[in-house]
């Protein structure tokens, strides 16, 4: 009897594991902004951060920084998901090329600024590709 319950005990817990797990699954970046419940305010707010903050890297390429038509670059980003780009650009990032300072130094920008300014990126990058 309690072999029975510990089996049925473990059989639910990895039931409950494999969903989540498959929730988890990433989505690569330019399948993200293509999600229907990114709305203009936030493309615009993300907008204004770029201007402000990001560009003055990501505009001409400064510091090392990747310009919106480095498609190699923002490739392989993309393939990383939303969650470890929002973490990289919050917590700073060092890469082959250079380095970026926590939220590209906008010590003011708040998470959801910094994340509207990637969806920006993104979308940007997209349809300079399309171009
Ligand atoms: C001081 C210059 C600078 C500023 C400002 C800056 N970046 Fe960066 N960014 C970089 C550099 C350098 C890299 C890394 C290049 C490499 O891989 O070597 C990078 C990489 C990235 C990446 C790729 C991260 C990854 O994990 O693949 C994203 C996304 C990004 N920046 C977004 C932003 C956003 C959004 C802002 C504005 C909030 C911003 N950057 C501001 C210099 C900057």
């Amino acid at each position: 009897m309690l072999k029975k319950l510990i089996f049925l005990v473990i059989f639910t817990l990895t039931l409950i594991a494999s969903n989540c797990s498959s929730k988890n699954k990433k989505t690569d970046m330019y399948n993200y902004i293509n999600d229907q419940s990114i709305n203009e305010k936030m493309l615009s707010n993300g907008k204004e951060v770029y201007k402000n903050v990001c560009a003055s890297c990501h505009m001409y390429g400064t510091a090392g920084a990747a310009t919106m038509i480095d498609f190699k670059f923002w490739n392989q980003s993309a393939n990383k998901g939303m969650d470890i780009i929002l973490k990289n650009v919050v917590e700073g990032y060092k890469g082959k090329l250079g380095v970026m300072p926590p939220k590209g130094n906008c010590l003011s920008c708040s998470d959801e600024d910094i994340k509207a300014s990637i969806i920006y990126i993104f979308k940007e990058v997209l349809d300079n590709k399309t171009k």
